[in-house]
């Protein structure tokens, strides 16, 4: 079943068309990653997605239900569609706890046993129960990008928006949180959508890949394709 399905997804700016025409179906469970040119509107296409960019044009489905655009997200939708963006220093509030921001969202629907909640979510990414009391600063970067992983896992979504999560990241750290990703998206049956522009990445994290040029996704490759290194262009 196609957990995401787009068709003629066209999103403008003004003037300028930034995805025109974009396609793209993912079924569930699957790695689908997106490569391309910076400024070719995988971000964009990742945020419509998200429910954070509205106006658009086409059809979207999640979970075989169509979107409307202008739609704001809620309910089973909003807990299902989670995102995870490259800078996680930009992404968390830089004056709250790991604990006020974590426990935010399960206040927000009503959630019950938030403090256990809190710190099975701090373990689940491997970091310390003491880390709820410490502030973004006061974490490395990687530590930094698993508190956004385990915020965006809070709600127990089916699908993770990755918008380059590991690139701010030094290269061993970089593994580290792929491989967690990995141990994560299996131990809770999720479906990955990933933007990196890393041909070993794609590789190592991807079933399926698509080459997103001139607004569209112009090129797909399976595993197969990847595995012969076909997505290595330029
Ligand atoms: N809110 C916005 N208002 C105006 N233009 C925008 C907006 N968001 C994105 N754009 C423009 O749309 C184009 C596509 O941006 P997008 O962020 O989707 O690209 P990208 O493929 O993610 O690039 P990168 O690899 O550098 O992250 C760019 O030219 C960008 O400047
Ligand atoms: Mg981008």
């Amino acid at each position: 079943m196609a957990i995401v399905d787009i068709r003629d997804l066209r999103v403008s700016f003004g003037e300028k068309t930034v995805v025109s025409d974009a396609s793209l179906a993912i079924e569930s469970g699957e790695t689908f990653s997106l490569i391309g040119a910076s400024g070719c509107g995988k971000s964009t296409l990742l945020r419509v997605l998200a429910g954070l960019q509205r106006e658009w044009r086409g059809e979207v489905s999640l979970f075989d239900s169509p979107v409307k655009a202008g739609a704001r997200y809620h309910g089973q939708l909003r807990r299902n569609v989670q995102m995870v963006f490259q800078d996680p220093y930009a992404s968390l509030h830089p004056n709250h706890t790991l604990y006020r921001t974590l426990a935010e969202p399960l206040k927000i629907h009503r959630e019950q046993d938030i403090e256990q909640r809190v710190a099975a979510a701090l373990q689940e990414v491997g970091l310390p129960a003491d880390a709820a009391k410490r502030f973004p600063h006061q974490l490395s970067g990687g530590q930094r990008q698993r508190v956004a992983i385990a915020r965006a896992l809070l709600l127990r979504p089916k699908i993770l928006l990755l918008d380059e999560p590991t690139s701010a990241l030094d290269m061993s750290v970089q593994a580290e949180i792929l491989n967690l990703l990995n141990r994560l998206k299996a131990q809770h049956s999720m479906t990955y959508l990933l933007v990196s522009h890393d041909a070993d990445v794609i590789a190592h994290m991807s079933d399926r890949a698509g080459f997103m040029a001139n607004g569209r996704i112009e090129r797909f490759f399976d595993r197969e394709a990847l595995m012969r290194g076909e997505h290595r262009m330029g």
